[in-house]
């Protein structure tokens, strides 16, 4: 069994919040290749989204394992003291605790997990956002795992006419369920439609009760109690054979749907997908953005990436994100260019409130 551990933190922006500094995920790598001397690691890549570190990690030891969450928090401290050596902007930033306690979960950074079998071959792609929330997953997933006019080998693919089922869960509440499709597709669209509340944890093929998708669902602003910055998540899909090809995993991301996040967490604009060489969110602190980095594992070795947005096909996406940025935009500090009130991450509500207080009067 092989696991691939996504564990990824916003530790310092260059400059502000719109990208990562070179030192900094020099700092990461060096970790990181320590790591797999001493034989921990198997294999790693680093890379950034925007502002947020990742570090892609494969490894025997399974999910939540001690030793693969204390290397990813170390590394990350490592690559705080170069952010603070630096001033990087708000370094440090998502890690919420001083000590670690086992596991980063609830700590700050987000995580997504999945141990498997290797097959005899076995495409990955890792999709990772800035300037979102956990949610932002939701839409794809349905798209690629459940839609027949997204993914045509649920219609005609033998080994995926089953169909697939979802692990939903409930951010505020800490509950979860799992519903199958396509029988249970509209109860689920009830849940992932709202995805500031319901946000897909995992996927799994309902023939073979393999693990098909794993993303991060940790929301920031709910573990640390005020704003601290976006979730920022991540998102694994394994792909082929009796998983969606790689086309019909990445074919959702052509429509830029609108998700939450962008300037302050505060607004709603497009999910741009993008090279990896232009997660650098900075109109508008955004618009959000998603790179995917596509490897083929080999004994637990990441042969890759293959930068999969770099591709003029996604052209087209990036110039209707582009429109939908300025419509949006055009709205100002309104709705629902601006989130709904209990929803930004940012607001001034109380503090004019109570200088308001007196000059409110009963209406008639
Ligand atoms: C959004 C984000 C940025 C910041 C904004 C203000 O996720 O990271 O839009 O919220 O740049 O940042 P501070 O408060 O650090 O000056
Ligand atoms: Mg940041
Ligand atoms: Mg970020």
């Amino acid at each position: 069994m092989i696991t691939l551990s996504v564990i990824k933190a916003d530790i310092g922006g260059y400059v502000g919040h719109s990208s990562s500094h070179p030192l900094l995920i020099e700092k990461g790598h060096e970790c990181m290749e320590k790591a797999k001397r001493d034989k921990l690691l198997v294999d790693f890549h680093v890379t950034n989204c925007g502002d947020d570190l990742q570090l892609i990690m494969t490894h025997e030891r399974g999910e939540e394992d001690e030793a693969i969450h204390k290397l990813a928090w170390d590394t990350f401290l490592e690559c705080t003291k170069v952010a603070k050596e630096l001033k990087l902007h708000g370094a440090g930033q998502d890690l919420l605790s001083d000590a670690f306690s086992g596991n980063v979960k609830g700590m700050g950074p987000g995580v997504a997990e999945m141990e498997f079998e290797e097959r005899g071959s076995e495409p990955i792609i890792i999709f990772m956002a800035d300037k979102t929330s956990s949610g932002a997953w939701n839409f794809p997933l349905y798209k690629i795992f459940a839609d027949p006019f997204n993914t045509i080998g649920l219609v005609i693919a033998e080994n995926m006419h089953g169909g697939f089922s979802f692990e939903i869960h409930d951010v505020k509440e800490h509950k979860k369920i799992n519903l199958n499709a396509p029988e249970e597709i509209y109860d689920m669209l009830l849940f992932m439609g709202a995805p500031g509340r319901y946000a897909v944890k995992a996927v799994y093929h309902r023939g073979s009760g393999e693990i098909a998708s794993v993303s991060s669902t940790q929301r920031l602003s709910m573990m640390a109690g005020r704003y601290v910055g976006k979730d920022d998540p991540v998102c694994i899909v394994r792909s082929q054979g009796e998983f969606p090809a790689v086309g019909e995993v990445l074919e959702p991301f052509t429509n830029p749907i609108l998700v939450e996040g962008w300037m302050r967490g505060s607004h709603h604009g497009p999910f741009m997908p993008v090279a990896v060489r232009e997660s650098n969110p900075t109109r508008f602190d955004g618009p959000p953005r998603v790179i995917a980095a596509g490897f083929q594992l080999s004994g637990g070795k990441l042969v890759g990436p293959r930068d999969m947005f770099d591709d003029p096909s996604f052209d087209k996406a990036r110039r209707i994100a582009g429109e939908i940025a300025d419509y949006m935009r055009s709205h100002g500090p309104f709705e629902p260019h601006r989130l709904p009130l209990e929803e930004m991450e940012y607001t001034t509500m109380p503090q004019v409130i109570k200088k308001l207080e007196k000059r409110f009067t009963d209406l008639e």
